[in-house]
C-alpha cells in the first residue's frame, strides 16, 4: 500500500528527507525537513519513522540538531533485522519519513538545578541529543563548562562526534563560547586511543577529572546528563548517587538527568 492511501495517525506527519550520511556500516544520520510549526528544547526526543506495508513503524530518537535549524538531524545504530533501522537505513534525499508531532524528554536544561559546569555523558548514538545541546546558547548562559564525554566500542564510531566538535569554531551563535568552555573528550573501549575505558571506569579511577586537570564530581557545582545503554545509566547513576548527585526530572530538577538511547 502506498503511503497516499493511507490514513496517517494524528500524531505524525510525513517529511521530506533532505540528507544521508553513512558513518559505518553500523551508524549513520540523517537530515529531515522541519515542519513551521515544529518546535522543541534541545535534548529532547521524537517518533520517527516510516510506513511498513501499510503501517508506521515508530521510535524514539533524540533529535541532534540545534533547536534554531530549519532542519532536524538524527543519529542512529543500524539493527540487522530490526523492524525501523533495517528501513530506515535506506532511505534516500526526497523520501518521505514520519516525524512526531510532540517532542518530550528529560535531557533538557530546564530539568537540572544551577550549577557552574555541565557534564554530558554519553556512549554510542547517546551523544545525539547532546549534539543539539552544546550547539544551543542556553547551555552557555547556564554553565560556564560544558564536558562531552563520548565512549564507543571503536575510533571509528567517534567520528559522528569528533566532526560535530571539529565543526563547532564556525558555529554561527555559539562558536566563539563554545571554543573556550566546551571540552570534548572521547573514548574507546575496544582499541587503542588516548583515553582507552569505560566512562564508569575513568570515573572511578579518577582518569577522567586527573585528565581534566579538576579534583573530581562536586554535587554543589556539577549538574550531570547520562544517555547510553540501560546498563551504562545505571551504571554511570550509581556512581553519581555515590557522590552525592540526585536525579531531577521536567517536574522537579535535580543535579543529573538520563535517558536511554535509542535501540530498537
Ligand atoms: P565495552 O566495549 O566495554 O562494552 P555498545 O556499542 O554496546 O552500546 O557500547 C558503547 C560503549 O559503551 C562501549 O564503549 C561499551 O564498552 C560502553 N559500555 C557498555 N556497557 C557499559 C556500562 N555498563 N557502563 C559504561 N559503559 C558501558
Amino acid at each position: 500500500m502506498g503511503v497516499q492511501s493511507l490514513v496517517l495517525p494524528q500524531s505524525v506527519v510525513q517529511v521530506p528527507v533532505q540528507s544521508v550520511h553513512h558513518w559505518t556500516d553500523e551508524l549513520f544520520s540523517l537530515r529531515v525537513a522541519r515542519p513551521a510549526s515544529f518546535r522543541f528544547r534541545s535534548g529532547e526526543f521524537v517518533m520517527l519513522g516510516l510506513i511498513v506495508e501499510g503501517r508506521p513503524i515508530l521510535r524514539a530518537y533524540s533529535i541532534a540538531s540545534p533547536s534554531w535549524d530549519d532542519g532536524l538531524d538524527f543519529f542512529s545504530i543500524k539493527v540487522k533485522d530490526g523492524p525501523l533501522t533495517s528501513r530506515l537505513r535506506h532511505v534516500k534525499p526526497g523520501d518521505q519519513v514520519l516525524l512526531g508531532r510532540k517532542p518530550t524528554g528529560t535531557l533538557v536544561l530546564d530539568a537540572l538545578k544551577h550549577g557552574d559546569r555541565l557534564f554530558l555523558f554519553s556512549t554510542g548514538t547517546g551523544i545525539a541529543p547532546f549534539a543539539s545541546l552544546v550547539r544551543d546558547p542556553e547551555t552557555y548562559e547556564k554553565f560556564h563548562e560544558v564536558v562531552l564525554t563520548h565512549t564507543c566500542r571503536g575510533v571509528k564510531d567517534l567520528q559522528y562526534g569528533a566532526n560535530l566538535v571539529a565543526a563547532l569554531p564556525q558555529d554561527p551563535l555559539v562558536g566563539e563560547i563554545a571554543s573556550t568552555r566546551l571540552t570534548y573528550y572521547p573514548s574507546v573501549t575496544r582499541e587503542d586511543h588516548v583515553h582507552v575505558g569505560r566512562i564508569t571506569g575513568l570515573i572511578e579511577s579518577g582518569r577522567l577529572f586527573r585528565d581534566l586537570g579538576i579534583l573530581g564530581l562536586d554535587s554543589v557545582g556539577d549538574r550531570v546528563m547520562i544517555c547510553g545503554s540501560m546498563a551504562m545509566i545505571s551504571d554511570t547513576r550509581a556512581l553519581l548517587e555515590a557522590a552525592g548527585l540526585r536525579e531531577g526530572s521536567n517536574a522537579a530538577p535535580g543535579d543529573y538527568v538520563v535517558e536511554k538511547a535509542f535501540v530498537g
